[in-house]
């Protein structure tokens, strides 16, 4: 089993200073690429350092909409230059966060829009954070990235309503551990309406551990086997079958090279 966590934040703590054990339960896992994925100009700048490091890992640039309030027309000519290195593979996570209202939401909505023209203009695709913000985001796609069909819905906790909006707009939609956890109802009949060649998986670590390892507080990618093994069963698959059929989507969707052993 080759497993790719689509959406770990490796850089942030405790992950960080014990990257090589982590890196190491991870493979034992059968989860041996990984997308670190950047939330402000300084992260993204350690993502890359860290892709630069490692075999098999890849790094996002991006701006979290809980940072847009910060960002200068100046950081987003950086960002774009960040964007250029080898090693991304996608622009973000981005996006509109209208829960915890962090930064404003003009702002948001100008740092996802600017973010959006920075991935059509590198041909990358989008890693897309949405949170009490679901009509907002559809409708910003729909204006600027309606050309760009790579677009994944990170961390997916909506209803199967809005499931079926993502897939109709030719989008991804990618699960975390939340998909296994008791109040998820929803979730879980929403991930049953997402074929394979649309679904993605990842931990989102070091936040969102999976049942059954809810109680392990800093969640790593060797833990997503539980959210493979999860969908697996809900879908109604051999768990080889399920892990080969995402890892396939994951590295189309972020174009991949054939990993390294
Ligand atoms: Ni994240």
């Amino acid at each position: 089993m080759e497993l790719i966590d689509t959406h770990c934040h490796l850089t942030f703590k405790p992950l960080d200073s014990d990257i090589a054990a982590v890196l190491e339960r991870s493979r034992a896992a059968g989860v041996t690429s990984w997308i670190t994925v950047g939330t402000s100009l300084h992260d993204s700048q350690r993502t890359i350092e860290f892709a630069g490091r490692f075999d098999n890992m890849y790094a996002t640039v991006g701006v979290h909409p809980h940072d847009a309030k910060d960002v200068t027309a100046d950081m987003l000519a950086q960002l774009n230059q960040l964007a250029q290195n080898l090693n991304v593979v996608a622009i973000g996570e981005t996006g509109l966060d209208f829960h915890y209202n962090f930064s404003k939401q003009p702002d948001q909505l100008r740092v996802f829009a600017a973010q959006l023209n920075l991935a059509q203009e590198l041909n990358l695709p989008v890693v897309v954070h949405s949170r009490n913000a679901f009509d907002e985001t559809m409708d910003i796609l729909d204006r600027h990235g309606s050309a760009q069909k790579r677009v994944v819905f990170h961390c997916f906790s909506g209803s199967p309503e809005q499931a079926k909006q993502v897939l109709e707009r030719g989008y991804y939609i990618s699960f975390t551990g939340v998909v296994t956890f008791k109040n998820a109802e929803q979730t879980r009949r929403a991930a049953k309406l997402v074929p394979l060649d649309r679904l993605m998986i990842e931990t989102d670590c070091p936040y969102m551990s999976p049942e059954p390892m809810r109680k392990q507080k800093v969640n790593e990618p060797a833990l997503m086997v539980h959210t493979a093994k999860f969908l697996a069963e809900l879908k109604g698959m051999d768990l080889i079958d399920f892990a080969a059929a995402v890892t396939a989507t994951s590295t189309a969707f972020f174009a991949l090279p054939s990993p390294r052993n």
